[in-house]
């Protein structure tokens, strides 16, 4: 007999180019990839009596339509929107949807890097950042939500 799934929830979504973490840019986003960070995350979740899910597209579109999908289905939700963190009205916008916990991420210091990485669309709609700390920046993220709704 199936047992209900009572665990909080938390969805991470990845944006475009991170798929190939790990190939990318090492010296900026490390050597880690982007299965190695679902996997630890879904681990911690598991230690913490969180369910993890995890989505990465390439297409802003399908990273609005999980972001709508998650609206009432999770207890939080992490974000690295990638390139699109300096664009995208429009996943700022279905954010401003969510009345959870929301952290903004990235695995470089973005103000440390070219001008028009310094501006994010998305923090003003994100209830926290976290920027510099590679790959262990995503378990922070979890922490941070798990002490949020904890
Ligand atoms: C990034 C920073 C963005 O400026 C860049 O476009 C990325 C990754 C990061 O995790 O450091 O793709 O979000």
């Amino acid at each position: 007999m199936e047992t209900a799934d009572n665990r909080r929830k938390v969805m991470v979504i990845h944006g475009p180019n991170l798929n190939m973490l790990g190939k990318r840019e090492p010296e900026i986003y490390g050597r880690t990839t982007l299965q190695e960070i679902d996997e630890g995350l879904i681990d911690s979740g598991e230690r913490m009596g969180l369910a993890v899910e995890t989505f990465q597209s390439n297409h802003e579109g399908a990273i609005v339509d999980r972001i709508q999908k998650a609206a009432g289905a999770c207890q939080g939700l992490i974000i690295n929107p990638a390139a699109y963190t300096h664009t995208s009205i429009a996943i700022r916008d279905a954010l401003l949807m969510l009345d959870v916990p929301v952290i903004e991420i990235h695995l470089s210091n973005i103000y440390k890097r070219e001008k028009f990485r310094h501006k994010s669309m998305i923090a003003g709609a994100a209830t926290a950042q976290i920027s510099g700390f590679g790959a262990r920046g995503y378990t922070m993220a979890l922490e941070a939500i798990n002490r949020m709704i904890g």
